[in-house]
């Protein structure tokens, strides 16, 4: 991982479970800037790739294999509430969400951070992204994680009713397959955008649904989640493309 995009660690007790770390002073979250309308390309370009060296650095390794072999956070965090809990309420796609949770669970080729969001990323008052709070980490698929914070954006750009999110999203996504060196890239991005379908979903009717989307904005994404999942749309361009459609339907 980058050195830079982390606070350091000074002491750490893990008898108690506990250490100390470096203070971000003046920091700020991404989420933040995001809802008050601060889109910077430059901080999408830096979080997409952080995660891609992430990705990359980590991959294969049998020490961080070892070290992070344990997904029961990820499954109680992630697996159970945000899929297995969205498939219970969507009987009619729940074959498809099944395959989604299987993919998840069955290639582990690197460490993924688990909770990869903007509410996680934290940027300096010096320009530097650190990137905090990493519970579910596991040693797993890398594409839970650039879905899960692409997500993030989509939802944004259904929230604000507003193309520049999802401008961001196309650019963390760009980004992030460009620099993320991994074998199959290309079954991984396809993959990658299924997860997607099933999160934005989640993030609706999941058990922790995003606090600031109106009864109306759920009922959309919902439907275009639904839509979107039962087309077993795998390519990130056209699933994008949905998503504009809907904002543009919207703003007219
Ligand atoms: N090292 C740090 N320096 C400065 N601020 C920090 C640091 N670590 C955490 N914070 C602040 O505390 C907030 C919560 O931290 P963190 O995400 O690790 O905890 P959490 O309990 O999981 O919170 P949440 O459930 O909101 O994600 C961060 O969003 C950030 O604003
Ligand atoms: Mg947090």
């Amino acid at each position: 991982m980058d050195e830079d995009a982390a606070p350091k660690v000074f002491l750490e007790d893990r008898q108690h479970y506990m250490f100390v770390m470096e203070y971000g002073e003046g920091g700020v979250t991404w989420k933040e800037m995001l809802m008050k309308g601060r889109v910077e390309p430059s901080t999408t370009y830096r979080v997409a790739h952080i995660l891609a060296k992430l990705h990359t650095n980590s991959r294969g390794l049998e020490w961080v294999r070892e070290e992070f072999s344990e997904a029961t956070n990820f499954h109680q965090l992630r697996i159970d509430p945000y899929i297995l809990h969205t498939l219970r309420k969507h009987p009619d796609i729940a074959g498809q969400l099944h395959e989604i949770a299987d993919i998840l669970q069955t290639r582990k080729m690197c460490l993924v951070h688990g909770d990869y969001s903007p509410k996680n990323i934290l940027h300096l008052s010096d320009g530097r992204l650190w990137v905090l709070d990493c519970e579910p980490a596991h040693y797993g698929h890398p594409s839970f994680d650039i879905a899960f914070c692409a997500n993030h954006l989509l939802l944004k750009s259904i929230h604000f009713n507003d193309p520049v999110y999802l401008r961001e999203a196309r650019r963390l996504w760009t980004e992030y397959w460009r620099g993320v060196d991994l074998d199959g890239k290309s079954v991984l991005e396809r993959e990658a955008a299924m997860i997607l379908s099933a999160l934005m979903l989640a993030r609706v009717d999941g058990k922790s649904p995003v606090e600031y989307l109106s009864e109306e904005n759920r009922a959309r994404t919902r439907l275009l989640a639904k839509k979107i999942i039962r087309d077993r749309v795998d390519s990130f361009e056209e699933l994008s493309s949905r998503v504009e459609e809907e904002i543009r339907c919207e703003n007219i």
